[in-house]
């Protein structure tokens, strides 16, 4: 890894069995030219020693807040402002649940509090205390602040029981991180994204519209997670009730023609394209002026629909190399689900589809979780696919995010 790309971080083990492998996790953050400093847990110092850390890492391991010889070395507020990553493995369930309710109860909960560094932690713990409620909704939380979430892996346990809870495997960490920052630094950071997202509202009278139930969860957990990655992104919304992600530009539009304007415009200077939004494929052809009244004697009432522009079929016939930004589609469907997103890949030309089964209960439409089958074509045509399983939107978004960017990436050299 170039310096460049070295990172400052602020590796956090509490108490759980997982601990003895954060001594290989430390050793390859610094193989591969990490600064790395340990803060451990009263519980960590439990499973292994703070000594052990110290070999690794060449420097003093913190274990308390109120130590007076550590502070007058650095404090723990300078501790974390020096960090730009705080890298949690593992996490147990106590320190998850300290950190959801904002605890400063002991040196690495307190300097989680108390930093802006980009917060990744690895949970482990026996697979029942996974599985409750409580620990769901902790995590859940926690990825609402911001944290990402490793893991965990599924498997056999120290304790016998199998099932999910194993910490993932220091490599697995690494791996992650790696790409992350690697991503970060060389391909998504002063990149412009422009993601679609939410219905689109076609208006029959001044107070009737056709639309469906899109929330925008979807495309505004992209940008989210596209905004971690330090790039520049315009989110052009249809009406959804969701708080712009901060840093977002967001193009509030409330018909296909509309969305379709903003798209074309602010694809020119993109690099990469998602249509995440759920674009109404008709509109009225003549929505009434004033307000539709019932007619006396008639029993139905019909309306001439006509076609909606296809926004990112649009884009994507442009030249390649000229204002022709990465395509990314989204497929609803709630059948044969791989043979129709291939469609959409070719029909639309598109460079990959993320498609989803709507049919699924639990997943897609307004919930928080989903699964999704992404499919892309290299240059050469050949096609290459990856299967996400159910999890939260924004774990989904950083996964399709980072395939994308490593994907365009790739097209372009
Ligand atoms: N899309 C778009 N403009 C439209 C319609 C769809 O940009 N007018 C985009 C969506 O944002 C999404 C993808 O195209 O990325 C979905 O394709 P779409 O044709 O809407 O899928 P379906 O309606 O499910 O297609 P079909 O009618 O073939 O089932």
């Amino acid at each position: 890894m170039s310096s460049a790309s070295s990172r400052r971080i602020l590796l956090g083990i509490s108490g759980g069995i997982a601990a003895y492998k954060s001594a290989q996790l430390a050793r390859l953050l610094k193989q591969n030219g990490h600064q790395v400093r340990v803060v451990m847990t009263q519980g960590a110092q439990a499973f292994i020693t703070p000594l052990t850390l110290q070999a690794l890492t060449g420097e003093a391991v913190r274990t308390s807040l109120l130590d007076p010889e550590a502070e007058a070395g650095m404090g723990h507020i300078e501790l974390a402002r020096w960090a730009d990553t705080i890298l949690i493995a593992p996490a147990t369930a106590d320190l998850m649940a300290r950190l959801a309710h904002g605890h400063a109860d002991d040196l690495l909960t307190t300097l989680c509090l108390a930093s802006p560094a980009q917060k990744i932690m690895a949970p482990a713990m026996n697979q029942a205390m996974w599985a409750q409620p409580a620990t769901a909704r902790n995590a859940q939380q926690l990825r609402q602040d911001g944290w990402q979430l490793l893991g965990p892996d599924s498997g056999e346990q120290a304790c016998g029981d199998i099932g999910p809870g194993r910490m993932l495997e220091p490599e697995a960490i690494f791996s992650v991180l790696h790409q992350r920052v690697v991503l970060a630094e060389t391909s998504a950071h002063k990149q412009h994204i422009v993601i679609t997202a939410g219905p689109t509202r076609e208006p029959l009278d001044p107070v009737r519209y056709l639309s469906n139930h899109s929330s925008g969860k979807m495309g505004y957990a992209l940008a989210t997670a596209a905004l971690e990655l330090g790039a520049k992104v315009t989110l052009i919304s249809g009406p959804v009730s969701l708080p712009t992600p901060t840093g977002a530009h967001r193009v509030e539009v409330e018909t296909a023609v509309e969305m379709a304007n903003a798209a074309e415009q602010f694809a020119s200077e993109a690099d990469v394209f998602i249509g995440c939004a759920a674009v109404a494929d008709y509109r009225a052809e003549a929505p009434a002026e004033h307000k539709l009244k019932k007619r006396a004697g008639e029993d139905g009432l019909t309306l001439r629909l006509i076609k909606n522009p296809d926004i990112i079929a649009a884009i994507a016939q442009r030249p390649r190399g000229q204002n022709r930004p990465y395509m990314v589609g989204f497929a609803a469907e709630t059948r044969d689900l791989e043979d129709y997103a291939r469609d959409k890949l070719t029909r639309k030309n598109l460079d990959m589809v993320v498609a989803n089964d709507v049919s699924l209960t639990g997943l897609g439409f307004g919930v928080d979780n989903n699964a999704a089958l992404l499919l892309w074509r290299d240059s050469t045509g050949k096609e290459s696919r990856q299967e996400l399983p159910p999890q939260p939107k924004i774990e989904l978004a950083r996964t399709i995010l980072h395939q994308a960017l490593i994907q365009q990436t790739i097209s372009k050299n």
